[in-house]
């Protein structure tokens, strides 16, 4: 692994854990490692940490501590609260989701869908938003659940959860939230907002990989999605993984702690990169609504060139960042996001996300808005895309459209996923 500099920009696919979160977890690897079920004044310790770590993650979302149940990831909660939904309504056959929402629904979705559920994919306004009205008619007495995320992982864009909770409550649906790119971004209260599910995932928020929650509003009946021990008041079986749970608890925290830098110092470092960007680079344009959104996310599209290719020349200056891209077959499809959107397919492939964290400063940006339009200016100079380039009669397109479609799938291979 290299000790180089790195340039992360890319905060919305993961995050470094903070030194903080370490020092919490240690203890748990080395000392406290008892199990929290046990009879025991050992595992009654952990378990006190293990109550610990609940309210403060509790605290986060500003619920009660015995509506939090820890699970492995944020797909896991996205999974287990439709799961729920629908094993405790088996005469309704129906669900609501978005186009927008990570594959952690999406594919969940199609996954139903091929067991005979009907899934509603509510379409997105070329912003991003959603039309609440549409969603409203979507609404059917059959629906046993409505589960929209947030905020988008790909553009930022922040869906209005106090009004789609309140549609939903009017017709007696449950509904799910994906607030996985929320905290300390957001301000998230469950009681004022009514949500009746919430999933997190801890490794958004400078903890490990590897643990999440569900926000399981009091009263609300729940069909454990794993099946197994006691563990979680019998929401979710498996023996608490106790040094992870405690890192999560340190980071909901910090998390509340960082809120006001990342809406103001984190804010201002990507409004001026996105900018600056929009300003110096031609034929730039940003994905998605400016407002509301994460402070920290910006998608800007770069015509005439393919994403992919601006992320291999960045990763050798040890930039990161990512496409919503995913590949399939050697083919860079479009991101899906970007595809509800109705952005048309060169734009797409030619968008690329911006994610930034508590943890950049004013010279990393300084640093990729030096070394961006050189990139840019080359990549669109050899494209088969600009079809505005004076040259482009000299190129062979097709061969230049396969050796670049060869590259892209050759980065893919080693690196699998792009986004996340
Ligand atoms: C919006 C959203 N939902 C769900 C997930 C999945 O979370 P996890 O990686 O913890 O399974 C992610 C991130 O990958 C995400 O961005």
């Amino acid at each position: 692994m290299s000790q180089q500099k790195l340039y992360y920009f890319d905060n919305n696919a993961t995050t470094r854990v903070a030194p903080e979160v370490v020092e919490a977890m240690l203890p748990f690897l080395t000392e406290f490692w008892g199990n929290a079920s046990s009879a025991y004044q050992f595992g009654h310790q952990v378990k006190r940490h293990l109550d610990d770590a609940r309210a403060k993650v509790a605290a986060l979302i500003n619920a009660d501590p015995k509506e939090i149940v820890f699970t492995s990831c944020g797909t896991e909660s996205n999974n287990a609260a439709i799961h729920s939904a629908l094993a405790l309504h088996p005469g309704r056959r129906h669900l609501i989701t978005t186009a927008v929402e990570h594959s952690a629904n999406i594919k969940y979705g199609e996954f139903l869908q091929r067991r005979g559920y009907e899934v509603t994919y509510l379409p997105v306004e070329s912003d991003g938003s959603i039309d609440l009205h549409v969603l409203d008619q979507s609404i059917r007495p059959d629906t046993a659940v409505v589960s929209i995320m947030w905020a988008n992982n790909e553009t930022g864009v922040v869906f209005p959860i106090e009004e789609i909770a309140a549609i939903c409550r009017s017709k007696n649906v449950p509904f799910h939230t994906d607030a996985v790119q929320t905290p300390g971004k957001l301000k998230l209260d469950v009681k004022s907002t009514g949500v009746d599910f919430l999933s997190l995932s801890a490794h958004k928020l400078h903890a490990p990989k590897g643990i999440g929650m569900l926000y399981v509003k009091r009263k609300t009946k729940f069909q454990p999605f794993v099946i197994g021990g006691h563990q979680e008041r019998g929401r979710r079986g498996g023996t608490e993984n106790i040094p992870y749970i405690v890192g999560f608890g340190r980071a909901a925290e910090l998390a509340m702690a960082t809120l006001d830098d990342e809406n103001t110092r984190v804010r201002a470092l990507r409004d001026r990169l996105e900018q600056t960007i929009l300003k110096t680079i031609p034929n730039t344009v940003r994905n998605g609504a400016k407002e509301p959104r994460l402070p920290n996310t910006s998608n800007i599209a770069f015509d005439f060139v393919e994403a992919e290719a601006v992320l291999m020349m960045l990763d050798q200056l040890s930039i990161c960042a990512s496409s919503g891209s995913a590949c399939t077959t050697g083919s860079v499809d479009p991101s899906h996001v970007l595809t509800a959107m109705n952005l048309s397919p060169m734009r797409a492939r030619g968008s690329v996300r911006f994610s930034l964290g508590i943890y950049n400063t004013a010279e990393e940006v300084d640093y990729l808005l030096g070394q961006l339009p050189g990139i840019i200016s080359k990549l669109r100079a050899i494209s088969p895309l600009n079809t505005a380039h004076p040259d482009n009669d000299k190129f062979d397109l097709k061969a230049a459209r396969k050796k670049h479609n060869e590259a892209s799938a050759q980065s893919h291979s080693s690196q699998d996923a792009v986004t996340a």
